[in-house]
């Protein structure tokens, strides 16, 4: 697994923001969208591309394109949707599909409750959004879902993650081709699972819900 954490002011800033309680939600969209557009410019690196001939005004000259199958954002329901216009904003020739998670409280495992995606996903790129990287419960199963489906790999882009969370991914995903981008990486879960320093509930502060 390979996971980079973002090192760049501008994305602190805008982070530092986000946390920040009096933040209302439409300047927390708002920066919501702005930082992962960010983070994907990062998460986007080896997104693959096809070379291609192209005659400019002077001269012809090879440049590339995005491959197909086309790359596919997957924003994990609810609070993942929140991050979606940013993402797409940099790679409009994306597919999109959906993946609804909840956690069933009786055994605590995530589950699908709603979906949204091609049945077959054999050499697709795949790009799940999901904010908050806590426990990887719902990121870890959304991950599975992908790879059952044939996906080639999977980055997941996240604006906080907490060091839990992301060694549970790590012991998941065991070998396979599995990329995490974090704004942030935080101290660590509280008894609740939130992430500590963290920002809250992404999908209230997202939807106005607290
Ligand atoms: N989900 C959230 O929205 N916030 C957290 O801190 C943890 C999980």
């Amino acid at each position: 697994m390979r996971l980079h954490v973002a090192d760049h002011p501008l994305i602190t800033h805008k982070l530092t923001v986000l946390r920040d309680q009096r933040t209302s939600s439409p300047v927390f969209r708002q920066l919501t969208e702005e930082l992962v557009t960010l983070l994907a410019y990062e998460a986007t690196r080896n997104v693959r591309v096809s070379p291609i001939e192209i005659q400019t005004p002077v001269t012809t000259t090879m440049g590339v394109k995005i491959s197909e199958p086309r790359p596919l954002v997957v924003p994990i329901l609810r609070a993942g949707l929140g991050m979606l216009e940013g993402m797409v904003k940099l790679i409009p020739t994306a597919e999109v599909g959906f993946l609804g998670m909840v956690r069933n409280e009786e055994t605590l495992e995530p589950s699908t409750y709603a979906e949204r995606l091609p049945d077959d996903l054999s050499d697709r790129q795949c790009f799940v959004l999901d904010p908050m990287l806590a426990t990887g419960g719902s990121l870890g199963a959304a991950i599975e879902f992908l790879f059952a489906r044939g996906a080639q790999d999977v980055t997941a882009i996240c604006l906080l993650g907490a060091p839990e969370g992301v060694a549970a991914i790590e012991k998941q995903v065991d070998g396979r081709d599995v990329t995490l981008v974090l704004g942030a990486m935080d101290e660590r879960l509280n008894e609740k699972g939130y992430i500590v320093p963290g920002l809250g509930d992404a999908g209230d502060r997202l939807y106005g819900t607290v």
